[in-house]
C-alpha cells in the first residue's frame, strides 16, 4: 500500500510529490511530503536534485573551502552550542601575524577561499582586529575569496569588513519560527539578525542563509517555512546542519535531528534554488558515517576542510561537540571522487 500523509488540506502520494516537484510546484503540502520520503522515493529525490545541481553546475565541480577559527570569544548563550557554555574554557583570539601565517600556508596548499569564523563579539575592537586581518589577507593574495562567519554586528561594521576586503558572509536565521529562534537562542531575536541579513545583501555581500533540523521543539511544518524563508533573499549560499547534541550545551540530553530529514531538505533547497552554493557540512558525518557523501548526491557542492585553525586551539572551538569530528583532507577527497565530483580550483562563483 502507498503511503499516504495527512495535512489539513491535501493528501498526496510520494510519487505524486515528486511528479509535482519536477513540474515546479514548490507548495507547502508537495514540499512536506518531499521531507518525508524514504527509500526508493528518497533516492528519485535526490536523483531529481543532482539534475538541478548539474544543469547550474554542468563541470561537476565542488567548492573547497578551508576555515580559520579566529576566535571564541561569544557574547550569545546559544542552548545548542558549547563554546559560550563553560565559563572557564580559554578564551583565544589568534593574532594579525599568525593569521596571515596561516592563511598564507592554506594558499600555498592551493585554497581560494577561506572561511573566517569566529564567536559573536562586537567590540569595535575586535571588529577592527578581523577587518585588518581580511585587509592583510586582500592585499597577499587578492585572488582568496574569504567568507565571514562572525554573527550580528552593526551595519557600519559589515561595511567596515566589506571594504577590507571581504567577499561572502554567512547569516543563518537558523529557523523561521521567532519564538523557537528565542528559545535556542535567548539572547537575540529573529527579527534582529533577519535585519542582519539584509543590511549584508544590501550592502553588495555574497550571503548565505540557511537553518539547522532536529531542534527541541521544531515540527516538520517548520521546516517547510525555512524553505519558504530561503526563497525570500536573493542569496548566494544556503545551508542546513543537523543538530548534533553537543555535550557541554544545555541542550545535552536533547535527541539528535535526522539526518534523512536533513539530507531531503538539502536536495529540497537544490530543487528550489538551483544555483546557490550548499555545503555537505561535517555535522551530517558526524551524524551518521557516509552522511557527508550522503549531501553530496542529494545536492550539495561545497566541502569545508578544518586545516585552518591551528591543532592546538581547535578543541577551544567545540562547535558542534567538544568531541570535535573534523573529517580528515582523505575523507573529503574521497567522498568527492565517488560521487563523480572533482574539487574546483577557486571560487565556483
Ligand atoms: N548542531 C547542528 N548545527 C549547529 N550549528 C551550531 N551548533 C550546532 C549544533 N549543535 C550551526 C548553526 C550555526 C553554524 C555555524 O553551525 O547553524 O549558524
Amino acid at each position: 500500500m502507498t503511503a499516504v500523509v495527512d495535512t489539513p488540506t491535501h493528501k498526496i502520494a510520494p510519487g505524486a510529490a515528486l511528479a509535482a516537484l519536477e513540474a515546479g510546484d514548490f507548495s507547502g503540502p508537495i514540499l512536506l511530503q518531499s521531507l518525508l520520503l524514504r527509500d526508493e522515493q528518497q533516492e528519485r529525490l535526490f536523483a531529481l536534485a543532482r539534475q538541478r545541481r548539474e544543469a547550474c553546475f554542468p563541470a561537476r565541480k565542488v567548492e573547497v573551502r578551508s576555515v580559520i577559527e579566529v576566535s571564541n570569544v561569544c557574547r550569545q548563550r546559544c542552548n545548542y552550542c558549547s563554546i559560550g557554555a563553560k565559563a572557564d574554557r580559554h578564551a583565544y583570539t589568534i593574532r594579525y601575524e599568525d593569521f596571515l601565517e596561516l592563511a598564507d600556508h592554506l594558499y600555498e596548499k592551493g585554497r581560494r577561499v577561506l572561511l573566517i569564523q569566529s564567536g559573536e563579539n562586537a567590540a569595535q575592537e575586535f571588529v577592527d582586529h578581523v577587518a585588518r586581518c581580511v585587509a592583510g589577507l586582500t592585499e597577499r593574495h587578492p585572488d582568496m575569496v574569504q567568507i565571514l562567519c562572525i554573527g550580528n554586528l552593526d551595519p557600519e561594521q559589515y561595511r567596515q569588513l566589506k571594504q577590507a576586503g571581504a567577499d561572502r558572509y554567512i547569516m543563518k536565521f537558523e529557523t523561521s519560527n521567532a519564538a523557537l529562534y528565542e528559545r535556542w537562542k535567548p539572547r537575540d531575536t529573529l527579527a534582529n539578525r533577519l535585519a542582519c541579513l539584509e543590511s549584508l545583501l544590501d550592502l553588495g555581500y555574497q550571503v548565505g542563509s540557511g537553518n539547522m533540523i532536529g531542534l527541541p521543539g521544531q515540527s516538520v511544518e517548520d521546516l517547510v517555512s525555512d524553505l519558504q524563508l530561503l526563497g525570500r533573499y536573493p542569496l548566494a549560499m544556503a545551508s542546513c546542519t543537523v543538530f548534533i547534541p553537543g555535550e557541554e550545551s544545555n541542550y545535552r540530553d536533547e535527541p539528535m535531528g535526522d539526518l534523512d530529514l536533513t539530507v531531503n531538505l538539502l536536495a529540497l533547497i537544490r530543487i528550489l534554488f538551483p544555483d546557490r552554493l550548499i555545503p555537505t557540512t561535517s555535522s551530517l558525518e558526524k551524524a551518521q558515517r557516509g552522511g557527508q557523501y550522503r549531501g553530496l548526491m542529494a545536492g550539495a557542492n561545497t566541502v569545508t576542510i578544518h586545516d585552518g585553525t591551528p591543532d592546538r586551539l581547535k578543541h577551544l572551538f567545540p562547535i558542534y561537540s567538544s568531541r570535535r569530528f573534523a573529517p580528515p583532507d582523505e575523507h573529503i577527497a574521497a567522498i568527492v571522487k565517488k560521487a563523480h565530483l572533482t574539487f574546483a580550483p577557486g571560487a565556483l562563483r
